[in-house]
């Protein structure tokens, strides 16, 4: 019998022996699994815990509130939130290819992290104490994937929190290394996080970065995420948030059709939806969404976002197409 309380259990009294008396850090990535380790070691360690949280800005609509207010009154846990939103958008500057907006995300979530964590490095020293741990939510499927080898020789560019510092001397902390994500959200739910953030669906370390085809704006991001909340509202409604794996809305920025809409001839943007099913996102199937959500979904983003004038519903299944558009 899977028993969450008695792996909470062994995993504070793993943590409390592991750390002793020193300062550990935790990146949070508005996802799951960070979320869970975190209040998991902060069950061990209460204040020697510190968790850093990038806001990169290409969040969906309610997260970094969900990680500044909710996850922060849910744990009591100490939080340091760097609002680097305006940093990003000026780094993705003209930069249209996926590849190219991926490296830049990661690049500077990697140098804004380093600052936020030089920071509370300082912080201990000055009341002399050693910043020694560094926790990550690697999961059971991603220790597979990477070869299974252990711990600190072994950090992987993590792509849930877009990639931590490579020459980093911390050791690990990685309290989720033998569970799956149905464990984990049953753990997270143990420990009284809010269901917004346990049930999450997985979602990209560069955000909608990469939901929008063409170069990131301020003005695309917003849209953007205004689709998206419509559509996630729209599903939840529909009672079908467990069923799927998660639903992409993607934006085709530089795409332009002719609509129609009160009086005026439009031409504007595409939205698309790609909900999926999936056990682990190494292959998917679309999914079969009743017509009548989706025509809800469809009226909403068009009268809700300006500048969209069409939704259209991606039925590919991976393979042969991946699960985001980018
Ligand atoms: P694809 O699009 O390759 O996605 O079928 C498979 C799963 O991985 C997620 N994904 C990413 N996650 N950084 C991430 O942290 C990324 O750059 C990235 N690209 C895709 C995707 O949401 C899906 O769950």
């Amino acid at each position: 019998d899977w028993d969450a309380s008695g792996i909470i259990e062994d995993q504070v009294a793993k943590i409390r022996a592991k750390v002793g008396d020193a300062q550990v850090i935790c990146g949070l990535s508005g996802g799951v699994d960070s979320a869970v380790a975190a209040a998991l070691v902060h069950k061990a360690i209460g204040e020697q815990l510190t968790c850093v949280f990038v806001d990169h800005g290409l969040l969906r609509k309610g997260e970094v509130e969900q990680v500044k207010h909710d996850f922060v009154a849910a744990t009591g846990i100490k939080l340091i939130a760097v609002d680097a939103a305006d940093d990003f958008l000026e780094a993705l500057k003209g930069a249209k290819e996926p590849e190219h907006k991926r490296k830049i995300i990661g690049e500077k979530f990697i140098r804004t992290f380093e600052k936020a964590q030089a920071q509370v490095i300082e912080e201990a020293g000055a009341q002399g104490k050693e910043v020694k741990f560094l926790v990550q939510g690697t999961l059971y499927p991603d220790v597979v994937e990477s070869g299974g080898g252990d711990g600190a020789a072994n950090i992987k560019s993590h792509h849930n929190v877009g990639g931590l510092p490579k020459d980093i001397t911390f050791e690990l902390i990685e309290p989720l290394r033998t569970l799956f994500k149905d464990e984990v959200r049953a753990i997270g739910t143990e420990l009284g996080l809010p269901d917004e953030i346990v049930w999450r669906q997985p979602f990209p370390g560069p955000g909608l970065g990469i939901r929008i085809i063409g170069e990131i704006t301020k003005e695309r991001l917003d849209l953007l995420r205004e689709a998206d909340a419509i559509a996630r509202e729209e599903l939840s409604k529909a009672g079908l948030d467990r069923d799927i794996w998660q639903c992409p809305v993607v934006l085709l920025a530089d795409v332009h059709s002719v609509g129609v809409q009160g009086d005026e001839r439009t031409y504007g943007s595409p939205i698309i939806l790609r909900p999926v099913s999936s056990e682990d996102a190494m292959t998917a199937d679309w999914s079969r969404v009743p017509y009548d959500v989706l025509a809800a979904i469809s009226t909403r983003i068009t009268n809700e976002c300006p500048g969209i004038n069409r939704v259209a519903l991606d039925c590919t299944s991976k393979p042969p197409a991946t699960i985001e558009w980018e």
